[in-house]
């Protein structure tokens, strides 16, 4: 692993550990991706169409042309421009189409990319698999509980692999975090929150709608299966995030990346049993159907986890594990481990209220009965920072881990039973904010209940 140069050594603020601590940076080395640098043989060659162009499809297509032994042939999606989009994206005039079963009945497509709204995951992905397609799912997998049980259902009826969008998942630095955790450094961990902040149009999800936006150029009777039907309406179309028809808010936006980072640490493959939510509308107030601020505090057994996102202030996205042998945070792309005191002396608070003779004999038997070591053989605390190069992504990473899984049909880390879970872990969220109450998970039944 290399060492950052001199120059490159940021020395971290004494404040932020433990009183005497030292800090030590390094820089984490992504492992090259399977088959880089030499020629893939025609056997191991994938190739795989996009389901969905739209901001997601297109930057999934671009980072698709880093990944080696892979190759787009098709291009699908409900809005005529976005066909273009992809084009350009992957640099190569594929085939497009509005019609995605075109694509699913073509037998030299081995997978997809499915990146539609999320109101549209399940039928695509139902039928993908169905066609005998291995699938890369964007995040969140689910748009309703039954939706992710069905998909579940279909990969296993059809035996195909799956993988769900969350690329923290795939990370350096989440990868980093799991080697920690799993050493036992860290302690036991019972507390654990994360954060995902924006403070900007883009961040509430106010896009801007195409000049050419029209009934001709978008197939609006299809983006509306699975939804109720309304007359054309471009601000549901592009803006879909903020309605209950398509999309989850910022439960299904943000939440499932921290949850799926979070829970791929600890190693935990299950749906929360509790979760309650607070928040509100407070800013963002343009006909939208979900909050702006939301707070979910999730019960995991052993294990509790709060997460926030707030759409009025931008703040970098935190994730930090306090474990009783010292906190492991991540901050952007950064990870800092912070082993913490231990190794206590006597309780002296409470015996303010001793005189002096009681406490003097306390703390006399106390010292005898731990004998201190000398001052030089103090341990020094060491935070250890850990961090990416510059311009490192983990969306190819992820893309690989899914087209590897592909070739050797091992199941991804994020396949569709963790994506299940993630996904209900968000609406377990919602339904505890639109319904005023605690939702817990139901696992006979599989349904969230008040
Ligand atoms: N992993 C991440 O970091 C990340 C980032 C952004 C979006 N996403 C996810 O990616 C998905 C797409 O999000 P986006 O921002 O690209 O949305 P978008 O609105 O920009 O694009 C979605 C596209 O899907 C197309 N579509 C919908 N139904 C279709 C169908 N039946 N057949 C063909 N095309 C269809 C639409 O025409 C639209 O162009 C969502 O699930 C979103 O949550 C993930």
């Amino acid at each position: 692993m290399p060492r950052l140069t001199r120059r490159d050594f940021i020395r971290i603020g004494a404040s932020s550990v433990a009183v005497g601590a030292a800090a030590k940076i390094t820089l984490l080395e992504p492992a090259p991706l399977w088959g880089a640098g030499r020629a893939v043989a025609p056997s191991d060659q994938i190739r795989f169409a996009s389901i969905g162009t739209g901001t997601r499809g297109c930057e999934l297509l671009q980072a698709s042309l880093e990944v080696p032994g892979v190759e787009c042939v098709a291009a699908c999606d409900l809005y005529d421009s976005r066909h273009e989009a992809a084009q350009e994206a992957v640099q190569k005039q594929v085939p497009v189409t509005r019609n995605y079963h075109e694509i699913l009945e073509r037998k030299d497509v081995d997978a997809v990319i499915v990146a539609v709204m999320d109101h549209q995951h399940r039928r695509v992905v139902v039928d993908a698999c169905a066609a005998g397609k291995d699938v890369y799912c964007e995040k969140p997998m689910s748009h309703t509980v039954e939706d992710g049980f069905a998909i579940v259902e279909a990969v296993r009826k059809n035996n195909r692999i799956l993988q769900v969008g969350s690329q923290r998942v795939s990370s350096l630095v989440y990868e980093k975090a799991r080697e920690i955790y799993a050493s036992g450094a860290v302690g036991d961990v019972f507390f654990i929150e994360g954060s995902m902040d924006r403070n900007s149009a883009s961040g509430a999800w106010v896009y801007p709608i195409p000049p050419d936006a029209s009934e001709q150029t978008i197939d609006w009777t299809e983006f509306l299966v699975g939804a109720p039907q309304r007359p054309f309406d471009p601000v549901r179309f592009f803006r879909w995030r903020c309605f209950t028809d398509y999309g989850e808010g910022l439960a299904g936006d943000l939440f499932v990346h921290l949850l799926s980072g979070i829970l791929s640490i600890v190693g935990t493959d299950e749906a929360p049993k509790r979760a309650r939510t607070a928040g509100g509308l407070f800013r963002w107030k343009d006909g939208r159907d979900f909050p702006d601020v939301i707070e979910t505090l999730y019960d995991y057994p052993n294990l509790r986890i709060l997460l926030r996102c707030n759409l009025n202030n931008s703040e970098n996205e935190t994730v930090r594990l306090q474990g009783t042998k010292g906190t492991l945070e991540i901050v952007g792309t950064t990870l800092t481990f912070t082993p913490q005191e231990t190794n206590y002396g006597p309780e002296t608070y409470s015996t303010k209220g001793w005189p002096a003779r009681l406490r003097n004999e306390y703390l006399a038997k106390w010292t005898a009965e731990h004998p201190q070591p000398a001052p030089l053989d103090y341990q020094t605390i060491e935070a250890e920072t850990f961090t990416v190069p510059a311009g490192y992504s983990d969306v190819p990473a992820h893309q690989a881990n899914f087209f590897n899984a592909v070739r050797t049909r091992k199941p991804p880390l994020e396949n569709e039973v963790f994506g299940n879970h993630a996904a209900i872990g968000c609406h377990m969220a919602n339904y505890a904010y639109f319904k005023n109450t605690i939702a817990t998970w139901d696992a006979e039944s599989k349904t969230i209940r008040g």
